[in-house]
């Protein structure tokens, strides 16, 4: 069954005739040309479709676009300002926190909401946070180092 639907993302209202059947990554990347997030497995184990939906980090591989309807939802589109790259952006480039990239953002959007909720976090901490963010070239130890020189920089700033 096909249903028209009202989606909110980064801010921008958009509208997408869609299957009942249909998760919010497919809507975003194909109905609506957001393709930031990726499919790495498409069943919630590698973090690679991560998006905030109302505040909250999901996989957006495991929920329906029905039930997103009426919700904010972030893409990683939606993290920079414009030109300038959000801090955690620029400490994956800064140090090295990536090589394909396929991984990154979703990690993006799980180290900018962890460093919303907690400027300062501990080692352990941030490996807790990425945890649902599968990554299979980079290795975890620069991804850790980017996301500690973002807490840095973001303690700068303030
Ligand atoms: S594609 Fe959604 S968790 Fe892997
Ligand atoms: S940078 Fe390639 S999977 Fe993470």
């Amino acid at each position: 069954m096909k249903r028209m639907i009202e989606l909110t993302v980064n801010g921008d209202s958009h509208t997408a005739i869609i299957d009942a059947r249909e998760t919010l990554l497919d809507s975003l990347r194909y109905k609506l040309d957001f393709m930031g997030p990726k499919e790495g497995c498409g069943n919630g184990n590698c973090g690679a479709c991560t998006v905030e939906l109302n505040g909250q980090l999901v996989n957006s591989c495991l929920v329906l676009s029905l039930e997103a309807e009426g919700a904010e939802i972030k893409t990683v589109e939606g993290v920079a300002a414009g030109d300038q790259l959000h801090p955690v952006q620029r400490a994956f480039i800064d140090n090295a926190g990536l090589q394909c990239g396929f991984c990154t953002p979703g990690f993006i959007m799980s180290a900018k909401a962890l460093l919303e909720r907690n400027p300062n976090p501990s080692e352990a901490e941030i490996r807790l946070a990425i945890s649902g963010n599968l990554c299979r070239c980079t290795g975890y130890d620069k991804i850790v180092k980017a996301i500690q020189a973002a807490s840095q920089a973001l303690s700068r700033a303030a």
